[in-house]
């Protein structure tokens, strides 16, 4: 009989060796350490080395949930990777990923919600393993953003980090994924966007942080709604990590207390697509997670787009 639920089983992380601290930051625009962390909670991001691509520091992620996962690469039926950062126009990052793991008999594509991606991957992957059609998942979130930063301009310069993040979902008999919901409006494309020649990142941040504390604290309230749950049975809240002011704006919106949410930012910056499950790992890895807790993914991103996440873990 074909199982009725998708389930997380292993999770994988990569950040590059080389760190940039708020003060290395200084030395390049007028900011200052206090600036930025007072508002954003960033101190440090990592930065992916010249010649090490998304490709590279997905590879790393997954080859660890793979082991963790106590899988091989071949048992991988479908890759669904979330970036917008890819190595090539094309082919996609993750049949070069898919490449790299020496997995040829998967079906293999790329997803671009920017710093939703890895729900709106995380979505598919649920729904195919749910439909019968895959049985192990491998779910990627992989950046190299900053090679889209102009390190000239102390609105976006600060804020974002490279690093990759992957799990492993597979079909199973019990709850796994309990609720997902994504969206997207395009009319707010040029809040935040990438410009083109040079392809620099440019946002109208205040625009911004009102609009993603208003849509996820919103789409948190739903969440619980459409499950018919209080905010008491949430064990944890597993945000994007963009700033430590949207999410505990975000959390104070639906009440939850700010002991229940992991935060990676301060040392991990905005890594996009792969921020969410950087910060799974992160808490898989210090054994927050238990058995059977209820976890809550949130995330926003350029379009704009947003996803809500329910998982029994
Ligand atoms: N260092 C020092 N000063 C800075 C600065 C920096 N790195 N960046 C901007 N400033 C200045 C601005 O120039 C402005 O100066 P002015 O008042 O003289 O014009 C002042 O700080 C306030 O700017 P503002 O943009 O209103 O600050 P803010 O409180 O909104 O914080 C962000 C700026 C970018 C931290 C904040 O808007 C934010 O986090 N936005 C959302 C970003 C985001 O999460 N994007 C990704 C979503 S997935």
């Amino acid at each position: 009989m074909q199982n009725k639920f998708s389930k997380l089983i292993s999770t994988g992380s990569y950040l590059p060796d080389k760190i940039y601290t708020n003060h290395d930051i200084e030395k390049l625009v007028d900011t200052s350490h206090e600036w930025i962390v007072e508002r954003t909670g960033i101190e440090q991001r990592h930065i992916a080395g010249e010649n090490e691509s998304s490709v590279d520091m997905a590879f790393q992620a997954s080859s660890i949930a793979l082991k963790n996962a106590t899988l091989n690469a071949s048992d991988i039926d479908m890759i669904v990777l979330a970036t917008t950062t890819p190595e090539r126009k094309f082919p996609s990052t993750a049949v070069l990923l898919q490449n790299m793991l020496q997995n040829n008999n998967s079906c293999a594509f790329d997803v671009n919600a920017a710093c939703t991606g890895f729900i709106f991957a995380l979505d598919i992957a649920d729904k195919y393993i749910k439909g019968g059609f895959a049985k192990n998942v491998l779910v990627v979130g992989t950046e190299k953003i900053t090679s889209l930063l102009d390190w000239k301009d102390r609105n976006t310069c600060v804020l974002f980090g490279d690093g990759a993040g992957a799990a492993i979902l597979t079909s199973s008999n019990e709850p796994g994924i309990i609720y997902n919901t994504i969206g997207s409006d395009g009319s707010y494309k040029d809040l935040l966007t990438v410009n083109t020649d040079p392809e620099f990142i440019e946002m109208k941040g205040n625009d911004v942080f009102k609009i993603a504390v208003n849509t996820m604290g919103k789409l948190a309230a739903k969440t619980l709604e459409e499950n018919n749950m209080s905010v008491e049975q949430i064990d944890w809240l597993i945000p994007h990590q963009a700033n430590s002011r949207i999410i505990k704006a975000v959390a104070k919106k639906i009440n939850l207390p700010e002991e229940k949410i992991i935060m990676t930012v301060k040392n991990h910056g905005n890594t996009s697509a792969a921020s969410i499950p950087l910060a799974i790992d992160y808490a898989n890895n210090k054994n927050l997670l238990k058995k059977d807790n209820i976890i809550m993914l949130e995330a926003f991103g350029a379009g704009f787009t947003w996803g809500s996440t329910l998982l029994r873990f």
